[in-house]
């Protein structure tokens, strides 16, 4: 059975017990604090199982893009080292919320592994929670009588909290877990050792590959468990893992998922799979952060110096290094892999090959961007070898190790290994001690103490009213305290609220809440897990009254303005560019727009003068905002809606249209673009390899920005004192001034030559010697100018100048070639010599040497010092 099958079986048997399929949410999650990457199937229902938002269907099944590279899930370091981790993974899952629970979720999953897919009853294990006196939890009977069912009890097995109590982070919904685990070694391997004994045990053959969690606890954030309102079922299936079951294999990456990836890597490498542990090693990371790179470049998360963003350029540089350091490439090499892993995944996941252009370009310039560095680290490291060799040590200190891996990114093993090859190593407990105080510095500089909720009214709905108004009565249903670093501030809930939420790159509203007493402001308005929170520096006194909240309206119409403007503007760029513009990111609020779409060159000053004139048109016609709230995202599409990769919708979508702009969207907007009034783009840049940036202002803030760049040209044009127009007086400056710069040059020039007359007239005679000494006020360049004129004037030449320009002192000595041959003179060891009465140093050859220095008190000694030694000489 290929995986294609697979995964579409898993989802046709939950869809016959009648499941709803849900598509993948994006695997980058943008608006929930606490988590960067989708590490469960189970995070796009978190809102559901907290028991904030109602399920639209109760039964529920999927296949969904996992990353398991940081917080409380971490595979990273496994990956490639064993052959049954990875970073990106598919999770299958099925879901109940309220509806079934342990017995049907393990009967099912029971019969979707022996019958549909026909895998060995006899090779199965389950295991189930065996309580935890910490958290008062008995043991999961229940679940253990269900599989008694199925399974002997000779291969049902008891697990603790770790293995067998789910949780998704510090806090949230958790609950006991039934894993099932598949005994996949030879008959005779078999026969010799029970698998029960291998369960959980780190065999890469007894592997788990089915997690059933019972959801029934909310982790609160003082560590204790209350009860969820109801009961949930939450399962995740490893994909690759099922498939090397299903195929027979002993690896996930000899499953067809992999196959042709790591073919490819083995043809355009020039090495064998199977060959060299080593490179072995090599491939596997390759082909699995390949995935995990293009598919969070795909979701809108590219490569960059920051938190998500950072993260994936880690795990991008590590597969560099890979490849770098054990399959010989030396120049960008997985960017060529893209074409291989959409022949493998384009097919279930179409936004592959729809941007694959952007994919290649932004993994190629990474790649170069990285080899640039690990030059420079590798430069380094040869430095820091001969050094530790010279000084006879062994041992290279920590922090130098450190030093690699921080900024030429060079993980431990990789600078051990090439120590290694020195007969070097590194001192651990000083890296390791690094490695902890930069945590500690990040951990305290985002340090945040969020408290638990305090309930006032149990009201578990909550309506947004914000797009018909800005005003209304609410009533506050839940709040908490947050503290960073000596600030508190409260989040509130209300049961009813007009304010926006900051999503989908439109800030937050700002505004009031009134009572009769009080007005206290919101600063800001978040939106998490489904609920709108409002901000506040402080509690009102009464919390259980009736409140009036407001919006501050101007905030509001002028973030409605600029995200207007961002729909026209995508619908603009897209009329001039073309269709490959897509939406990569965008930033709206009241003061200006920030709008990043994919486009592989520069947009020119005539592409965004023809953008601008666009947008400012759609603004004039002024269209009225049509928008339809609950539309089917099926029927959206037929609208011509332009859909986001990487946006999180459900099932029913608002569609938002201006004329011929048709978006999906969540967001506020004007009531028709006429009130923008005017629109004026104020940069354009890159943001990285075929993502660009364009900046605009409307309304107010472009009428001012119009108004003072006016001011600015009356102010200059006055300035001329003349009515021939800016242009035309400017033009005529720049002229003015070229030809004022030659007579400057010409009367350098002849000074230069004055002088230099003067300086001869100076020249005293020694032996045959002709000797200039002397200080003065000008430039090094002119001195040396001069100097070289006199050189080629005068035989038997030493000139011996000594100046101090803008406070700097400086020398110059030149003898005739002659001299130098006649009598060992060196003008550059002469400066040098001499140059310590200035404070300085310098050189240079035997005939012409300069210095400079910083004490101007001593130019007259360092003269008398050069002429001693010039004189010694000759004499
Ligand atoms: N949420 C469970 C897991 O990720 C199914 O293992």
């Amino acid at each position: 059975m290929k995986s294609a099958e697979i995964r579409q079986r898993f989802l046709d048997f939950f869809e016959k017990k009648s499941h709803t399929i849900v598509p993948s949410a994006p695997m980058v999650i943008k608006g929930d604090p606490t988590l960067m990457f989708t590490n469960a199937g189970m995070n796009q229902f978190k809102d559901i199982i907290l028991g904030n938002v109602r399920p639209k269907a109760t039964r529920v099944a999927d296949s969904q893009k996992c990353l398991r590279v940081s917080g409380k899930h971490n595979d990273l370091e496994e990956v490639g080292h064993d052959t049954y981790h990875h970073t990106m993974f598919e999770m299958l899952g099925n879901w109940s919320f309220g509806d079934y629970f342990k017995k049907e979720a393990i009967a099912y999953a029971w019969e979707f592994l022996t019958e549909e897919m026909g895998l060995d009853k006899n090779r199965l294990y389950a295991t189930v929670f065996e309580g935890s006196k910490e958290d008062h939890l008995e043991e999961d009977k229940e679940a253990l009588e269900y599989w008694k069912l199925y399974l002997p009890e000779d291969r049902i097995l008891y697990g603790n909290k770790k293995d067998n109590f789910w949780e998704m982070g510090d806090m949230g919904p958790c609950g006991p877990c039934s894993e099932i685990h598949i005994d996949l070694r030879p008959e005779a391997e078999r026969a010799l050792k029970p698998g029960r004994e291998l369960v959980n045990k780190d065999n890469p053959l007894v592997i788990e590959i089915w997690n059933l969690v019972f959801m029934q606890y909310n982790r609160k954030a003082d560590g204790s468990l209350e009860n969820l309102p109801s009961h949930h079922v939450d399962t995740g299936m490893g994909f690759e893992r099922l498939c090397m079951a299903v195929q027979g294999k002993t690896s996930n990456y000899d499953t067809d998922v992999f196959t042709p990836i790591i073919g490819e890597i083995a043809r355009l490498s020039g090495k064998e799979y199977g060959k060299d542990a080593a490179a072995d090693v090599a491939m596997r990371v390759i082909a699995d952060h390949l995935r995990t790179i293009a598919f969070s470049i795909t979701d809108g998360q590219l490569p960059s110096n920051v938190k998500a963003g950072y993260v994936i350029r880690r795990i991008l540089r590590r597969a560099v290094r890979y490849a770098y350091t054990f399959l010989d490439q030396k120049d960008a090499f997985m960017y060529k892999l893209v074409p291989v892993l959409i022949e493998v995944m384009g097919q279930h996941y179409p936004e592959l090959s729809s941007q694959r252009v952007l994919i290649e370009r932004v993994i190629q310039e990474e790649e170069n961007a990285f080899l640039r560095t690990l030059d420079k680290g590798i430069k380094l490291l040869d430095r820091i070898i001969e050094k530790t060799k010279a000084e006879d040590y062994l041992t290279v200190p920590g922090n130098v190790a450190f030093e690699l891996y921080d900024t030429y990114g060079f993980p431990l093993d990789l600078t051990e290994l090439i120590l290694k090859e020195n007969g070097l190593v590194v001192n651990r407990r000083e890296f390791k001690a690094e490695m902890e105080a930069q945590k500690e510095r990040s951990r305290s500089a985002a340090a945040v103490n969020t408290d638990d909720w305090v309930e006032l009214i149990a009201d578990d709905t909550q309506e947004f009213v914000g797009y018909d108004y800005t005003e209304t009565e609410v009533q506050i249903t839940r709040y908490r305290r947050v503290s960073t670093k000596g600030k508190t501030l409260y989040q509130l809930v209300f049961n009813i609220t007009p304010f926006y939420g900051e999503s989908g790159g439109q800030v937050g509203d700002r505004g009031w809440l009134i009572s009769e007493t009080e007005k206290i402001s919101v600063l800001d308005t978040h939106k998490e897990n489904g609920l709108t929170i409002h901000i506040t520096d402080r509690l009102p006194e009464d919390l259980t009254q009736v409140f009036t909240a407001k919006v501050d309206v101007d905030k509001r119409i002028a973030t409605e303005n600029n995200h207007t403007s961002t729909h026209l503007l995508h619908y603009a760029l897209r009329k001039v560019l073309g269709t490959h513009v897509e939406q990569k990111g965008s930033y709206v609020s009241d003061e200006y727009l920030r709008f990043d779409f994919s486009h592989f060159q520069k947009v020119t000053d005539e592409e965004l003068e023809e953008v601008a004139a666009i947008v400012n048109q759609e603004i004039r016609k002024n269209y009225p905002l049509e928008e339809s709230r609950a539309v089917p995202i099926g029927q959206a599409k037929k609208m011509g809606a332009m859909a986001i990769f990487g946006e999180k919708y459900g099932d029913l979508v608002r569609v938002v249209k201006f004329g011929e702009s048709v978006e999906l969207c969540g967001g506020t907007h004007a009531h028709a673009t006429g009130q923008i009034g005017f629109f004026k783009i104020i940069s354009e840049s890159s943001v990285s390899a075929g993502v660009r940036r364009i900046e605009a202002i409307t309304a107010a803030k472009a009428e001012e920005y119009i108004l003072n760049y006016f001011k600015m040209m009356k102010e200059i044009d006055r300035m001329f004192k003349s009515n021939r127009g800016v242009l035309e007086n400017v033009r005529e400056l720049l002229n003015e001034n070229e030809e004022l710069k030659k007579d400057v040059e010409k009367f350098t020039r002849e000074s230069l030559r004055i002088m230099k007359e003067g300086w001869k007239n100076e020249k005293r005679v020694i032996r045959d010697v002709n000797m200039i000494v002397k200080t003065v006020m000008m430039p090094p360049a002119n001195v040396k100018d001069i100097a070289f004129q006199l050189k080629g004037e005068l035989d038997n030449l030493v000139l011996v100048i000594g100046g101090v320009f803008n406070n700097k002192p400086h020398l110059t000595v030149m003898f005739s070639d002659s001299l130098v041959k006649d009598y060992g003179l060196h003008a550059g060891q002469i400066v040098k010599d001499a140059a310590q009465e200035i404070k300085g140093g310098g050189g240079g050859q035997p005939f012409f040497a300069t210095a400079g220095g910083s004490n101007p008190e001593g130019v007259s000694k360092a003269l008398e010092r050069a002429e001693k030694l010039i004189l010694d000489k000759i004499h």
